[in-house]
């Protein structure tokens, strides 16, 4: 049997962060080493209680831990004049939210009674990558990119670790989701993304480009809710979630982006990305373009490619690759 992908995931868990830690524990071709948590869809807390919720619901808890990462992002909340410290988002402890595309408190799951590591997410990743092999572990950042710009800043030496980045974030030719031009994930932690990005590493950008191109439908919602098992069922109610009208409103039809989970899928099957090696840069200028991804159009020119950017993505491919986990490792009620 081909040796299996060590990922680390980091994610902020709201409800589709959740869909991706599922797959990430179902799928025998990745070996999830781990999980660090980081303030962004909710509080950190929340995030890792909801991360510790996804765990246990499929029973992993004796192979995969969570460590608790970042509180605030590194920047973009010192001033009090940045939108970021204005709007109530980044959520400090104890800042109530309301419930609309992620669960306001915690995603409901039967139980819940395994605890984070007592490591922080950074020491963590620092330690872990460390003793890895150069170029053996795969980063799957879902969330704003504080927990791994701060191990890279804290040890730069874990750099020629990293086989590749796979990062959900940014957006190109579609409207920001934050702000005019700024997705979500970018948007919370600017500095944090552009530090990765100038980092040398192997990246992937997932932006919101490509998770919208990948839309899921509420008849995929209820192809994956027919597979029977508890885990589907959990999956069909997490893209529902997510598809609220908080969401639908501004669209003409119902696409719902399961953000996190392309970037995923897409470690395992790059193909399901359209993508263009280009440099790529986030505005942290503190402007209207604050968390923007920019990426260099110019044709012919010739500025040092970062990443792989993708621009589109293969919608059946992605829906697919979420049934065929599901439908393969899941087994239906009373079966
Ligand atoms: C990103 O923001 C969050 O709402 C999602 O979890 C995803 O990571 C999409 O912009
Ligand atoms: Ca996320």
């Amino acid at each position: 049997m081909a040796e299996k992908r060590k990922i680390i995931m980091d994610v902020d868990t709201g409800s589709d962060d959740a869909v991706a830690l599922m797959l990430a524990m179902l799928d025998d071709y990745y070996d999830l080493l781990g999980i660090t948590t980081v303030n962004g869809n909710l509080e950190v807390k929340l995030t890792t209680e909801n991360t510790l919720r996804m765990v246990e619901f499929l029973g992993k808890q004796d192979e995969v831990k969570v460590y608790r990462g970042a509180d605030l992002p590194l920047v973009s909340t010192l001033l009090p004049t940045t939108p970021q410290s204005l709007l109530p988002i980044p959520r400090r402890e104890g800042e109530s939210i309301p419930e609309g595309l992620h669960h306001a408190a915690h995603i409901p799951t039967p139980s819940f009674t395994i605890k984070e590591q007592p490591e922080s997410a950074m020491v963590w990743l620092i330690e872990t990558l460390l003793a890895s092999k150069d170029r053996e572990i795969t980063l799957v950042p879902v969330g704003p990119l504080t927990n791994i710009a701060l191990a890279m800043r804290a040890d730069p030496r874990i750099i020629p670790k990293i086989r590749e980045i796979v990062i959900m974030g940014g957006a190109s030719e579609r409207a920001g989701s934050k702000s005019m031009g700024a997705e979500f994930n970018a948007w919370i932690d600017p500095e944090a993304l552009e530090i990765v990005l100038q980092s040398g590493c192997d990246i992937t950008i997932v932006p919101l480009d490509a998770t919208f191109a990948a839309y899921l439908t509420e008849q995929d919602a209820q192809r994956i809710r027919d597979i029977g098992s508890p885990e589907a069922d959990m999956v069909a109610s997490l893209v529902l979630k997510y598809g609220t009208a908080e969401l639908l409103a501004a669209q003409k039809e119902k696409h719902i982006p399961m953000h996190d989970s392309l970037a995923l899928c897409a470690v395992q099957f790059p193909e399901v990305l359209k993508t263009v090696e280009c440099n790529c840069h986030t505005d942290i200028s503190m402007g209207f373009a604050y968390g923007q991804t920019i990426i260099d159009k110019r044709p012919g020119s010739t500025t040092p490619r970062n990443c792989r950017f993708a621009l589109g993505a293969d919608r059946e491919m992605f829906v697919n690759w979420i049934i065929g986990i599901l439908e393969k490792k899941t087994a239906r009620k009373g079966a």
